[in-house]
């Protein structure tokens, strides 16, 4: 595996690649990489013959009191994993090389309505981080695939939006959650966890399979069971950020008519904020 560093060294590799015919994917991340990482590295090479990985922990994604300095950085153990996944080329720029005249005079994306609400209304400005360093990687890789993981459920819909809104000529592939055996989703930020909100922390998934049990035996009195899961939460030792039923598509609050469901939440353990969501089909 190749590593570079600018991006034109990146274009370069690139080039190469395409010039002997091949098929380019991406797959974007923070770095700090676990199985659910990998997955999506696997799913890239079933899907293209060149498989770009980046890792970038992007400054302009994370607010101000947000984890930026402390967001785990481990590029050799990284490294192993994306050679063993079948990735052929690392690119790990420098802020200095994704923002080369200052994060302050970074023209911005913004993708509308998917990215209000949710996580967007807890980390303001996030998406636009997230939209705006995906579209740079886009045009910088120019990929025909690129992966990305439902665990982020809302930055997949917006990715998807903006790829559709801006016509950029990139295939988006949606990977299922990697989770441990006890259902937590695996995350980079698991690690901030104690022992013992590692042992709390499964009851978010468990919670959301109990809602959507309801669900699917017939409940539609949707505030009600919603007001059941941060009940049960708070009990389990979270603090909710949010807990909502959306239309999978649209991320638009569900009423009793939607078939296409997404139930998704952000709830603190201690101090570290963990997402998860389930998505199913009534129909
Ligand atoms: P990061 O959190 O490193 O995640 C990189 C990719 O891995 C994302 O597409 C994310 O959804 C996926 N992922 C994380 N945990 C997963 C799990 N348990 N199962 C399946 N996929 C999982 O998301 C980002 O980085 C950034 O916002 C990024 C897209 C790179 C832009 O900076």
């Amino acid at each position: 595996m190749n590593i570079v560093k600018t991006v034109a060294d990146l274009r370069a590799a690139v080039a190469r690649a395409r010039s002997e015919g091949k098929r380019i994917g991406l797959v974007p991340t923070m770095g700090n990489l676990h199985d659910g990482h990998v997955t999506l590295v696997r799913k890239a090479a079933q899907h293209a013959d060149f498989v770009v990985a980046s890792i970038f922990v992007n400054p302009l994604q994370f607010g101000a009191n947000e984890d930026l300095d402390s967001y785990p950085r481990t590029l050799a153990a990284d490294q192993a994993r994306l050679v063993e996944a079948g990735c052929q080329l690392l690119f790990t720029p420098g802020v200095e090389d994704m923002y080369p005249n200052g994060m302050q005079q970074q023209t911005q994306v913004r993708v509308p309505d998917v990215s209000e609400g949710l996580c967007g209304q807890s980390r303001p400005g996030h998406f636009d981080g997230v939209a705006t360093v995906v579209s740079k990687l886009f045009n910088m890789a120019q990929p025909d695939i690129a992966v990305f993981g439902e665990k982020d459920f809302q930055q997949l819909a917006v990715i998807r939006k903006m790829v559709r809104d801006l016509n950029i000529p990139v295939q988006v592939i949606g990977e299922p959650i990697v989770r441990n055996a006890d259902g937590l989703a695996l995350s980079s930020r698991n690690g901030y966890l104690t022992a013992d909100e590692l042992k709390a922390a499964p009851r978010l998934q468990q919670t959301l399979k109990t809602l959507a049990s309801a669900i699917a035996e017939g409940r539609r009195d949707y505030p009600a069971l919603l007001d059941e899961g941060r009940a049960a939460l708070g009990a389990a030792g979270f603090r909710a950020d949010y807990l909502e039923i959306r239309e999978a598509t649209t991320l638009h609050p569900a009423d009793e008519s939607s078939s296409d469901l997404v139930i998704l939440a952000a709830a603190y353990l201690g101090k570290t904020r963990l997402i998860d969501n389930l998505a199913f089909n009534l129909s």
